[in-house]
């Protein structure tokens, strides 16, 4: 008799059940136990993969999408390489509006995976037709049988992470997790996830990251939506301008805010200490992790699991480049680092 042939019949069904990793370095002098949860893992490397898959099908099931169709998002990159890499496999056209923000990396990468793709400026209002937003809402009323995914206020947001982020993690943690630490971007990710383990255990404290510049932990403080919270800011995918309607505010216990700098560093700091190189809003949850930890939220019992959405390979030309750390004012100009100094000694 022949061995069985053990493949995947398709790329798609590798998404989920991404891995469970101890810190070890990164948290060293850190009270507790910490656990990365590495959605890089997933096939588009990134968390991402979750939800595009999972509201695909849905519309599939329902009968809305069908062969040849066209999805439409909008998009800072990874829901973009998502979709797009399940429309290869399953025949639909993509459309995708991103943010001018976006590296140049994750805008090429999306081109090169067959996406058409508009680039929209950062800094405008949500309701200006000039935004993402609007030039998605714009092009899914021109396009004939399109959808629009729509991950801002799309409940199936939430239930992809409530049907498979959640539950991954309570297994993985035997029941034991004691405080959840995620990104809030779209506010799918923590709200799905959250909603899951606090059904299992209502104590479980849940902790969202906001960035220096976004109108979420204000408007989970105060019910109002505070324009001069609102400013530029570096990291692509955490904190929003608007309040999303895919993210649940009851279920989130409270907001933590990171700064660009400091999360750029601490990316570059869990490559180096732990061997994951991991992409921004990763360095801003583990920044978020040690401001808890300087003000004792933490102790020996406790079981932390921090969300690290993507792959550090989308952001060479940005946290990874010294020339673009050296730009931002992140890093002293002319600062020597470890490779110069290699080179100089050879
Ligand atoms: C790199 C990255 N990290 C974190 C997030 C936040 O995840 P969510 O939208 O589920 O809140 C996003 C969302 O766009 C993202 O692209």
């Amino acid at each position: 008799m022949k061995n069985k042939i053990k493949a995947y019949n398709n790329i798609l069904e590798l998404i989920g059940n991404t891995p469970l990793v101890k810190l070890n370095r990164v948290t060293k002098g850190f009270t507790g136990n910490f656990y990365a949860k590495v959605e890089a893992f997933n096939p588009g490397h990134s968390a991402k993969d979750r939800i595009a898959i999972h509201i695909i099908e849905e519309a599939e099931r329902k009968g809305i999408l069908t062969e040849g169709s066209t999805i439409i998002e909008t998009t800072s990159g990874n829901t973009g390489f998502s979709i797009a890499m399940a429309s290869i496999i399953k025949g639909y056209d993509c459309i995708l509006a991103v943010s001018s923000k976006s590296s140049k990396d994750k805008i090429d990468i999306l081109r090169s995976m067959g996406a058409k793709v508009y680039v929209c400026p950062a800094h405008v209002s949500a309701d200006d037709p000039r935004s993402y937003y609007e030039v998605a809402k714009r092009l899914h009323k021109e396009t004939k049988g399109s959808i629009y995914i729509n991950q801002y206020f799309n409940q199936l947001n939430i239930e992809a992470h409530y049907k498979s982020t959640g539950p991954e993690i309570w297994d993985q943690t035997g029941g034991q997790i004691t405080h959840l630490v995620a990104c809030s971007g779209t506010g799918g990710t923590i709200s799905g996830t959250a909603r899951f383990l606090k059904e299992q255990n209502p104590n479980i404290k849940v902790i969202g990251v906001d960035a220096f510049g976004s109108a979420l932990k204000k408007y989970h403080e105060t019910g109002k939506l505070d324009e001069k919270e609102i400013y530029p800011y570096r990291i692509e995918g955490l904190g929003k301008n608007l309040i999303p309607g895919a993210t649940d505010f009851n279920i989130i216990d409270e907001y933590i805010k990171v700064t660009d700098s400091e999360s750029a560093h601490t990316a570059r700091e869990v490559s180096r200490t732990e061997g994951m190189f991991v992409g921004y809003t990763s360095g801003a949850a583990m920044q978020a992790l040690k401001q808890l930890n300087e003000r004792k939220e933490f102790d020996v019992n406790s079981n932390v699991v921090v969300i690290f959405p993507d792959h550090g390979s989308r952001y060479m030309s940005k946290i990874y480049s010294d020339q673009w750390m050296e730009d931002q004012g992140f890093m002293e100009t002319n600062a020597v680092t470890e490779t110069q100094e290699i080179q100089y000694v050879k």
